[in-house]
């Protein structure tokens, strides 16, 4: 599996330019590929690059491989963002977020002109809400959410990190929830979206441009 994330993410950096401005993506798949973005710069074969990520983590990475890192102001609108997904659709819909990162994810991607998935075969799903959907939840808000959450029928279950709540890097909480499976998400979703409290969800209908995906059979391109 993580050759093929890498395979995924050496595809992707063909897709980049010297001088082009960047947004970096969360989780192992992103991580391979801003390994393979430094050393690209290392070696000199792209120049000029200038990124901004989508969470402390890849920020910390990035910075440990002297990649030019800058806030998203300063660099948007982006050329090009690149991150992977927990499930992708034949539409090109996503689900993102269980590594925690979905609101800059999402931040950062809207203000991508193309934004290219990276991910191995697995990620293919052929109904989003296989897994579970992240949301992120003011603090003040988490418990009656949850119980909002439970009566809806979504089982929602609060994120943890070695037994304490899960903080995202803009200081939220995280519950995951299961999308029941006769309903379509899109519409669970517009409804979720409805209360205050929510900050944004893992749902992301619109953001991808394109897909690479990474098989034991090689490389499969999708397009919006
Ligand atoms: C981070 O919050 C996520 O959206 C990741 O992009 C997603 O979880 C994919 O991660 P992996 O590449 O580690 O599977």
């Amino acid at each position: 599996m993580s050759d093929m994330k890498v395979a995924a993410a050496r595809e992707a950096l063909q897709e980049v330019r010297s001088g082009m401005r960047l947004g970096l993506g969360t989780g192992s798949t992103a991580t391979e590929f801003v390994k393979l973005l430094g050393e690209a710069l290392r070696s000199g074969a792209l120049k000029d690059i200038r990124c901004t990520s989508t969470s402390e983590q890849t920020e910390t990475l990035a910075r440990s491989l002297e990649i030019p890192m800058f806030a998203l102001a300063e660099v948007a609108p982006l050329d090009l963002a690149i991150d992977g997904a927990d499930e992708i659709d034949a539409r090109l819909r996503l689900i993102k977020g269980r590594g925690g990162a979905l609101l800059r994810e999402k931040i950062v991607e809207q203000q991508a002109k193309r934004f290219i998935v990276i991910a191995d075969e697995s990620k293919i799903v052929a109904r989003l809400g296989l897994g579970t959907l992240p949301i992120e939840v003011t603090p003040f808000a988490r418990l009656v959410l949850e119980q909002r959450f439970s009566t809806m029928g979504l089982r929602p279950e609060l994120r943890l990190r070695d037994g304490k709540p899960r903080v995202t890097d803009e200081g939220n909480l995280i519950l995951d929830v299961h999308i029941p499976e006769t309903r379509d998400i899109a519409d669970v979703v517009a409804e979720i979206r409805q209360l205050a409290g929510v900050v944004e969800t893992g749902f992301f209908p619109n953001e991808a441009t394109e897909a690479i995906i990474a098989g034991a059979a090689g490389l499969k391109r999708m397009k919006r």
